[in-house]
């Protein structure tokens, strides 16, 4: 669907979508930089990158229109804001779980940021097998006259979690959210490998990074 047909489905006009969505980007952009700012301060003092990559979309006008629908809300822009949570939505990939921690952490406790909701799926995963950290924040987005505070999904996954949940999209929508039961049980399986991965990797990080620390201080002396 195009914004213009979408634009149908809301009773105000062309110009105040386009103003919300700008407000979205806005609020992306904003949280990118924040992002990327912890990420280079993260190096400095640790000195390995906990980000592997960030992606950012903001949400289909039919996939809007959709949920809206499934929440039973009429299709205004009030509703919209109010109601859907991640119109805005950032995703953090990082190298290792403990990171995923660090950083949300961070983002939370940055004076601009407001923490509405965090969903653990790590501590409790879906019972697809669906990992990853979950929060719901706003962020104040500065406009010539007003200040829109404004909200933004923010997922933090693993590399492996975020492979794992990519497959599993793809297959969720290739079966309509009905798929075979021995894939659902692989996919479960697969998941808990995923863990174990994640968890090993963690730990050869560590002493990674313990060799290097005794290192610098065998030079030392
Ligand atoms: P929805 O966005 O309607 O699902 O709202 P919710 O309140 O249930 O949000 P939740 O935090 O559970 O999920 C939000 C987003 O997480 C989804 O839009 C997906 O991007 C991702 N997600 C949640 N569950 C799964 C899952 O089982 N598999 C995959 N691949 N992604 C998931
Ligand atoms: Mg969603």
């Amino acid at each position: 669907m195009s914004e213009l047909e979408s634009k149908n489905y809301f009773d105000d006009s062309m110009e105040s979508w386009n103003a919300v969505m700008l407000i979205y980007r806005s609020a992306i952009k904003e949280m990118n930089t924040k992002i990327e700012i912890l990420n280079e301060e993260f190096k400095h003092v640790h000195q390995y990158n906990p980000i592997e990559y960030v992606k950012t979309r903001v949400k289909a006008p039919d996939s809007i229109v959709k949920k809206l629908k499934r929440y039973g809300y009429e299709e205004t822009l009030q509703n919209m804001m109010e109601y859907c949570n991640d119109i805005a939505g950032v995703r953090i990939v990082c190298s290792f779980t403990s990171d995923i921690y660090r950083l949300a952490d961070m983002i939370g406790r940055q004076n601009d940021v407001t923490v509405i909701s965090v969903k653990d799926y790590i501590k409790n995963p879906k019972p697809s097998g669906y990992k990853s950290y979950h929060m719901i924040v706003t962020i104040p987005v500065f406009l010539s006259d007003r200040v829109v505070d404004t909200k933004v999904e923010i997922q933090i996954r693993t590399i492996a979690m975020d492979f794992w949940a990519s497959l599993e999209h793809k297959i969720y929508y290739k079966f309509e959210g009905h798929a075979p039961e021995y894939i659902s049980h692989d996919l479960q399986e697969c998941s808990e490998i995923v863990s174990e991965l994640d968890e090993r990797m963690l730990l050869l990080n560590e002493a990674i990074q313990k060799t290097k620390a005794e290192q610098e201080e065998d030079k030392q002396e």
